[in-house]
């Protein structure tokens, strides 16, 4: 499976680099702007520090990127953690960035978006903006660990909401909420 993965400047940047770790596909990276800045301020990262687990990362300003067309094949767009002004921008159209333009070829060709929203509370605005999405085919996935596993740790809510989000894009995961009983 070949994934998009967009971290944008919301708080948990945490979950995008989870998501990346754990994601056994072929990775293409994109950092906007304000993804740098809180990525360095709340993990101490760099967009250095993640190469090793995508193949290629690309710049937000790089409209000339393969991603920013259809033509060019991938199975989903992950934007985790996503900021409501991302949102916003894809919600109304608008592809003036690599993350927003991939978005909306991923809107038009009918591919897998998952947007992992990271906001609150969450306004008016923001919530139309969530339906119109999800009316679009989005899948709205605000960041919002479980606690059904008993975590022990914040490093274990992180991992627990990345395995989610893969499982909702196809992946195998052994997460499931009484999984035991089914046998
Ligand atoms: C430390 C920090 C934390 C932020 N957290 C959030 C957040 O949780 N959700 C959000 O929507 N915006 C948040 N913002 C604001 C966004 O970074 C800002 O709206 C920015 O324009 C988003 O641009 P981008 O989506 O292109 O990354 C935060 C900004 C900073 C500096």
């Amino acid at each position: 499976m070949r994934i998009i993965i967009g971290i944008t400047g919301a708080s948990g940047a945490v979950f995008g680099v989870e998501f990346l770790r754990r994601a056994q596909a072929e990775k293409f990276l994109i950092l906007s702007r304000w993804g740098h800045y809180v990525l360095k301020e709340e993990t101490g990262l760099t967009e250095h520090h993640l190469a090793e687990h995508v193949k290629r990362a690309f710049s937000d300003d790089d409209l000339s990127a393969p991603f920013a067309s259809g033509s060019n094949h991938f199975d989903a767009m992950v934007i985790i953690p996503c900021s409501a002004s991302t949102m916003a921008k894809i919600a109304c159209g608008i592809g003036d960035s690599l993350i927003t333009r991939t978005a909306q070829v991923a809107l038009k060709e009918k591919r897998k978006l998952l947007i992992a929203l990271r906001e609150t509370p969450l306004s008016t605005i923001a919530l139309e903006q969530a339906h119109k999405l999800s009316q679009a085919g989005a899948i709205i996935m605000p960041i919002s660990p479980a606690f059904y596993h008993h975590p022990k740790s914040v490093e274990q809510m992180v991992e627990q909401f990345a395995d989610r989000a893969l499982a909702t894009l196809g992946f195998e995961t052994n997460l499931a909420w009484k999984a035991e009983s089914l046998e």
